[in-house]
């Protein structure tokens, strides 16, 4: 079995317009994307409607830098890939309806990727011209972004089984949340990274925020707390007007609230250490995993990064870290999976009533 030579990626699930041309399924030889961060920064979160329309104009462009990038004609292409699940759904439907447009003309299959299962296999993707080694399965995966914390047993990249998954926000949205409420630049995960560095992490044990452990052998996450937590301790705990006038009357001073570097660094200690907690027990309770596959864009952070490092060494690990361009949403990761999932099928495509999901089942 071959999977198709050349494969064109298109993604436009959130905000990002990105179009990837991947030869063989792991050799990148564009990755364009046009990030939407200017249009949304003002309302400090993704507005729908304004990404639609963002996508609705910069796809083709996107394609066409993303071709000539690769220095390939559309002629060349073997199939069209393309994130239609899950997402924001007039966003998710610009990239279907151009992925199946431009296949249909062009006569070639078209498939439909899971985006939260392409992340998965983003640390599987080499440098632009190397293609990285294969690596062993059974495998862990861990997805980290912003609108899913996952983890997942693999027996193939294809057959992966959710094995835990955040019961409230995703660890992404925490960072993006406590980002606005200490007025960082958007968008908020890399600048709290960026914050974090620069400030003093208080452990749990030295007054520092509560790690969500759920429950003993439970592998799901929990960041709701947390992010209270954090609020908490950069404007103080919101009291009742009773209580107010009393401290008023007695003449209390405000109680004193975190500096906004040490929030950031407290948070990032406790979001990795969680994230770290889950995935050292999933290696407990599956020890024929021995190779880690890492996605999403929290998979950017630095500290996570370092912690997952460390592990790899500790443990004897082979651990999958996304180079950063593929940690974020872009398109290199759906052709990648594109690939693997045609070759499964001796090249079948999805027929046109492929179509945008906003959820996902994996
Ligand atoms: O995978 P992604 O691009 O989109 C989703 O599928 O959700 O992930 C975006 C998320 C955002 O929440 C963003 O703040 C977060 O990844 N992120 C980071 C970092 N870089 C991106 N979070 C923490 N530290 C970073 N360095
Ligand atoms: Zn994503």
């Amino acid at each position: 079995m071959t999977g198709p030579r050349l494969i064109l990626g298109i993604e436009t699930s959130c905000d990002e317009t990105a179009a990837a041309v991947v030869e063989r399924g792991r050799h990148v030889l564009s990755n364009v994307v046009a990030a939407q961060h200017d249009l949304h920064a003002e309302y400090r979160g993704v507005v729908p409607e304004i990404a639609s329309r963002a996508h609705a104009e910069r796809i083709l462009p996107v394609v066409r830098a993303a071709l000539d990038a690769a220095n390939v004609s559309l002629g060349d292409i073997n199939a069209v890939a393309v994130g239609n699940r899950p997402g924001l759904i007039g966003s998710l439907l610009v990239g279907v309806a151009a992925a199946k447009a431009l296949a249909y003309t062009l006569g070639v299959p078209v498939i439909g990727v899971d985006h939260v299962h392409a992340h998965l296999i983003a640390g599987l993707i080499g440098p632009p011209g190397a293609v990285p080694a294969p690596c062993a399965f059974p495998a862990l995966g861990l997805v980290v972004s912003g609108g899913h914390t996952s983890l997942y047993r693999c027996e193939s990249i294809l057959n992966a089984t959710r094995i835990g998954a955040t019961i409230d926000d995703a660890v992404g949205e925490a960072y993006d949340k406590v980002a606005a409420i200490l007025a960082l630049p958007f968008p908020g995960g890399p600048s709290l990274d960026k914050l974090a560095r620069t400030g003093v992490a208080l452990g749990e044990q030295r007054g520092g925020f509560p790690l969500a452990r759920i429950a003993p052998g439970s592998l799901d996450f929990s960041f709701s707390g947390l992010k209270t937590a954090a609020i908490y301790a950069y404007r103080g705990v919101p009291e009742t007007q009773r209580t107010r006038e009393k401290k008023l009357a007695r003449g209390d001073a405000p109680g004193p609230t975190m500096p906004a570097a040490d929030v950031a660094a407290t948070f990032q200690l406790a979001a990795v250490a969680s994230v770290m907690l889950k995935l050292q027990r999933a290696l407990e309770q599956h020890p024929d995993c021995r190779t880690v596959l890492v996605g999403g864009g929290v998979s950017a952070n630095s500290l996570l990064r370092e912690r997952l490092l460390v592990l790899a060494a500790d443990q004897r690990l082979d651990v999958r870290l996304p180079r950063m361009e593929y940690c974020v949403d872009n398109a290199a990761m759906i052709a990648a999976l594109a690939h693997d999932l045609l070759e499964s099928r001796d090249g079948a495509g999805d027929d046109l009533t492929m179509t945008a999901i906003p959820t996902t089942a994996f």
